[in-house]
């Protein structure tokens, strides 16, 4: 014989799998959150669905409410795979429109480690409502993904890419590296560009190589989204770079103390940041540990001398690599990309 609170556990835990499962029809890529809702009656039979579409959409909670009557919600209990926020950002605050409608049991799966939208469950509780945190959190964490890594990190995801040739050099002795790679991957990098939040290089690149670090298409035409520029360098940059006339406004930071930036940035609302900066901040990101996805564009060349990807990334045995594993691998016309992630990151820690 089960006892009534095994049963509720049961219920309850079998709603939240639901919940999780309804959070996987939010978008795949980027570091919006995929979050499910159920809301039962006080019998316990699901009266409404919600899950979370994207930036700017309303919040899955909200999206399962907006399906409900007053008389319906009132005494309700919401499932959701995420803890409810407590800030007003593009849409207004969970736990109020939980509140407001009157739901009596809240069940959420993990804890939202924001700063600013931690701790909707204390608001929730303080205002009557019956709130349970943890449950199946584990599994509701891996469809968080990205936004999870950011949001506990409180830094952006960080992204750096390099085209390399096969013997893992950057540039010619002379410092020339335009075009390792071919036209493919070029276009691959820049429809990557315009996904991301910011975009950001070494003072030494831009001296050697004057980018504009704009998204463009193959006819050389400016994506709709433009990614922030950074520059990491105590140098100046020159009056005539290419960098001047970016569509944004250019964020320069010393780099002295790379988390510390990063953070700021996250400050400043970026979430992405896709680092194609030469190999020495390549090197000082990886050394840092603050890299959390790798782009290697491989070329089918051999360039040889000094010029490496990478120069000193904190490594001095073997047994001290920085493991990573392969997320994906794609072949781009006559180039390979290799998408990599820290091993030990699964995308949930
Ligand atoms: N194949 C590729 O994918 C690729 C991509 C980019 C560049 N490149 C090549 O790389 C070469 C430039 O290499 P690079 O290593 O000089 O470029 P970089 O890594 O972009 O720039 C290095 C500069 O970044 C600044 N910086 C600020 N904070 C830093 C930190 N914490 N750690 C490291 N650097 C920091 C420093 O500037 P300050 O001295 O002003 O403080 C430093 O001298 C060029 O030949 C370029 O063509 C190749």
């Amino acid at each position: 014989m089960i006892t009534l609170e095994a049963a509720d556990t049961r219920r309850v835990e079998a709603l939240m799998r639901h919940a999780i499962m309804l959070a996987g029809n939010g978008p795949e890529r980027g570091v919006n959150p995929q979050v499910g809702c159920v809301i039962t009656d006080a019998s316990g039979t699901v009266i409404a669905e919600g899950w979370h579409r994207g930036a700017g959409t309303p919040h899955a909670e909200v999206d399962a409410l907006s399906k409900l009557t007053a008389e319906q919600t009132r005494g309700a209990t919401a499932i959701v795979t995420l803890e409810p926020c407590n800030h007003t950002g593009r849409t207004g605050p969970c736990s109020q429109a939980l509140i407001a409608a009157g739901i009596a049991r809240v069940v959420y799966a993990v804890d939202d480690p924001g700063v600013e939208s931690g701790g909707g469950a204390e608001t929730l509780r303080a205002a009557g409502v019956e709130v349970e945190g943890g449950v199946l959190a584990e599994d509701a964490a891996e469809a968080l993904g990205d936004w999870l890594v950011t949001a506990r990190l409180g830094r952006p995801l960080v992204t750096v890419k390099w085209a390399q040739s096969i013997d893992g050099r950057i540039a010619a002795e002379d410092g020339t590296s335009r075009w390792i790679t071919g036209e493919v991957a070029r276009t691959d990098v820049h429809v990557r560009r315009a996904v991301a939040d910011a975009i950001a290089v070494g003072m030494g690149t831009v001296l050697a190589d004057d980018p504009a670090l704009t998204a463009r298409t193959p006819t050389g035409e400016l994506h709709e989204w433009q990614p922030v520029p950074v520059v990491f360098g105590h140098r100046e940059l020159p009056q005539d770079a290419a960098l001047t006339r970016h569509p944004n406004d250019v964020i320069a930071l010393t780099g002295d103390d790379l988390a510390a930036d990063l953070r700021l940035l996250r400050e400043r609302g970026i979430r992405t940041l896709f680092v194609e900066g030469g190999p020495t901040l390549a090197s000082s990101l990886v050394a840092a540990g603050l890299v959390d996805e790798y782009l290697v564009y491989l070329a089918p060349s051999v360039i040889g001398g000094p010029r490496t990807a990478i120069g000193d990334a904190g490594v001095r045995s073997i047994a001290d690599a920085h493991r990573l594993e392969i997320t994906d691998l794609q072949r781009l016309g006559d180039d390979i990309l290799l998408v990599l992630r820290p091993a030990s990151r699964k995308g949930d820690d």
